[in-house]
């Protein structure tokens, strides 16, 4: 059983999908691991590094050649594929819904698609849960990313000049990220308060010491919503929600927001007209820009000024924080593939459950039920 680790190729990755510790884990279940010359550069792991915890190093054909599993982050371009065994397993994130083309040349190369981000949300898929281990730190760079271009602090200060009053920070979307971008504003001192649709996110935010800002007079998801995501909100809802934020906005320093939907374009959550209303010099980090963004007229990896407001996100903002963000993506994949290791075949086999729901693409077809009825 080999197991190849390739060098990720996306404009702007910088994490690897395995590290030393996965590596080593690997290897005692009987594999052997292949990684790319060069695959952990951006996350601070050299080839030594995984040389040295047993895993051959070398250019990218002997990486792949006759590998059974190939790990990454972003799902590589077929083409790079060429010499793995026929029918091998890859498992990274393909961006499912966005990505048609790639899914369907991956059947074609009779490959199996396993795509990280349909990892069902159970209790026993928690620890191979690539969106929540990324989503956690990637809350975590927003606010100091914010806080950085902040031209303000962020604590109050008492000192003998005067006082310095503590940025408002208010954060849209209390999923993973969110929780972790209150945790964060909070520890650096700000007075934080978050939204969310979701009704079971207003304890959690209150249990992080935040102000919970609801709608109240239009029903939102009761609960967590059908595998803890949110779903598009009626026209009703979308009204009050701008109306509550118009309202809450125009007294807020920095501005966090983090809201999906998934397979579909993020919700715009702040228009032009809202963010006139802010002061001059305050912050707004949109963590959904990738997916089309929360804010109105916010562009990945840019900076854009509008009435004096500062709006930015990274289009990875994870790729930011690549030696932590990887060391979390490797163990996702690592637990993954151990909970399913059958010792006597020598190799994983999938249950039903999780095998289904992250499956793609086998024996030449696009398989994957979700994918279908998109
Ligand atoms: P997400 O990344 O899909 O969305 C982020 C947040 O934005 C969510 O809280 C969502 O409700 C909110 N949102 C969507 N539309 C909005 C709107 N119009 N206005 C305001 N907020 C909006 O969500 P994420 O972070 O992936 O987590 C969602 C839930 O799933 C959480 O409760 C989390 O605890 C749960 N979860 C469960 C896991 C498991 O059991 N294995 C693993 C990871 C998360």
């Amino acid at each position: 059983m080999k197991i190849a680790v390739l060098k990720e190729r996306s404009p702007g990755e910088t994490r690897v999908a395995a590290t030393p510790e996965t590596v080593k884990k690997f290897i005692a279940l009987g594999t052997q691991v292949a990684v790319e010359s060069g695959a952990g550069e951006h996350a601070s792991i050299s080839d030594d590094a995984f040389g040295d915890a047993g895993a051959t190093t070398g250019d990218l054909a002997s990486t792949v050649k006759d590998a059974d599993i190939v790990l990454g982050i972003q799902a590589p371009d077929v083409e790079l594929l060429n010499g793995a065994k026929p029918g091998a397993w890859v498992a990274a994130l393909f961006n499912p819904f966005q990505n048609g083309d790639l899914v369907e040349a991956y059947a074609k190369a009779g490959l199996e698609a396993l795509s990280m981000e349909f990892m069902p949300r159970i209790t026993r898929a928690q620890s191979m849960d690539v969106l929540s281990s990324q989503s956690n730190l990637a809350g975590y760079k927003a606010v100091l990313t914010a806080a950085d271009t902040y031209g303000r602090a962020f604590p109050m200060m008492m000192t003998a000049a005067g006082t310095v009053q503590a940025a408002k920070c208010f954060i849209m979307g209390v999923g993973v990220a969110g929780l972790q971008a209150i945790a964060t504003a909070r520890r650096l001192g700000a007075q934080v308060s978050a939204t969310d649709v979701r009704s079971a996110t207003k304890e959690q935010i209150e249990s992080l010491g935040a102000k919970a800002i609801f709608v109240t007079d239009v029903e939102g998801i009761e609960g967590e919503g059908a595998g803890g995501y949110a779903t598009e909100m009626s026209d009703e809802y979308k009204a009050a929600q701008a109306k509550l934020v118009s309202e809450h906005i125009a007294k807020q320093d920095i501005v966090i927001t983090t809201a999906l939907i998934p397979g579909r374009a993020a919700p715009v959550l702040i228009t032009d007209e809202q963010i006139a209303t802010m002061k001059p010099g305050s912050v707004i980090y949109d963590l959904a820009v990738a997916q089309g963004g929360n804010v109105e007229g916010s562009k990945p990896d840019d900076m854009v000024e509008r009435h004096g407001v500062k709006i930015m996100g990274y289009a990875n903002t994870p790729a930011h924080l690549a030696a932590d963000t990887s060391a979390l993506f490797a163990r996702n994949h690592f637990n993954f593939l151990s909970a399913f290791w059958d010792k006597e075949a020598g190799k994983p086999e999938l249950d039903e459950e999780i095998g289904d729901a992250i499956r793609l693409t086998k024996g030449g077809e696009v398989v994957s039920e979700r994918l279908k009825g998109a």
